[in-house]
């Protein structure tokens, strides 16, 4: 029986490199897609998949990445993240632009350009990395919260859209995972960066890799529409019990 292909979005790190090791291992050929494509290309040489360059807020990477993969079953839409922790009185216009291309016009980008090719296959899947950000609001949240507030609507529109055709939609939506994520958004800053894990057991990407792994392993009539998943300490985005040093 040929392999069924997933395609990974953001997997040169985090969620979506761990997602590709993940999905190799329960069967799946994978594509590993992300504009740092050199750590995709490593990572396809450990799992036997394949890489492919892709910058999601580009046309013309996304048909070339459309017209190198063809025809996939599943698409995992990890790339994506944060970019500062403003208020919304001081917000950086070019920042919630670039998190909202990436994170949502990404996603339909990548989503049109793919669609077709599902068709073609009989049956698809679709998971979007969502948050408890797209449901919940803090402080200096608001363009993060805004995009992942998007990406819950763009799951829900795309289910009722989609609804008698053989395409599940799920969205994931963790709460602190330990990637890159948080030295991205704070720029680098590394020391930043590792304060929000300070005194916390935070998910790892692992932990969020398997609940995708089985998501898109469950029977084909089974849709798991949004999982929530938060460290034990998060009981909201801005209540994270610490513990002390
Ligand atoms: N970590 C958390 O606490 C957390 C919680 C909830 C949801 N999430 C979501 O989970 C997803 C994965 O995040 P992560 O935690 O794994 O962060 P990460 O380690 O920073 O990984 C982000 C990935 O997105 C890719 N990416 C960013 N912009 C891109 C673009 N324009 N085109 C293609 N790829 C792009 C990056 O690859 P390149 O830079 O190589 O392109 C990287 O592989 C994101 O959507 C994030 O919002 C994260």
């Amino acid at each position: 029986m040929t392999k069924r292909v997933a395609v990974v979005t953001g997997a040169s790190s985090g969620i979506g490199a761990a997602s590709v090791r993940a999905l190799a291992a329960a069967g799946f050929e994978t594509v590993a897609a992300a504009r740092r494509v050199e750590r995709c290309a490593e990572l396809a040489a450990e799992v036997g998949g394949r890489a492919v360059g892709l910058d999601v807020t580009d046309d013309a990477s996304v048909a070339a990445f459309a017209a190198e993969v063809g025809d996939v079953d599943v698409v995992v839409h990890s790339a994506g993240g944060a970019l500062g922790l403003d208020r919304v009185e001081d917000a950086d216009l070019d920042g919630w632009r670039l998190m909202y291309e990436a994170n949502v016009i990404g996603v339909v980008r990548v989503t049109k350009a793919l669609l077709p090719g599902i068709r073609r296959r009989g049956a698809g899947h679709l998971v979007l990395l969502g948050s408890i950000a797209g449901f919940e609001v803090y402080p200096g949240g608001g363009g993060y919260t805004a995009v992942k507030h998007a990406v819950n609507a763009l799951g829900r529109t795309l289910r009722l859209e989609l609804n008698g055709e053989p395409i599940r939609i799920t969205e994931v939506a963790p709460g602190m995972v330990q990637t890159e994520f948080a030295t991205v958004r704070f720029g680098g800053d590394t020391e930043r960066a590792a304060q929000v894990y300070q005194g916390v057991t935070p998910l790892s990407a692992e932990d969020i890799a398997e609940i995708v792994a089985f998501a898109v392993t469950r029977p084909a009539h089974v849709d798991l529409d949004q999982i929530v998943v938060r460290p034990v300490a998060q009981a909201a985005a801005y209540l994270v019990h610490r513990r002390p040093e």
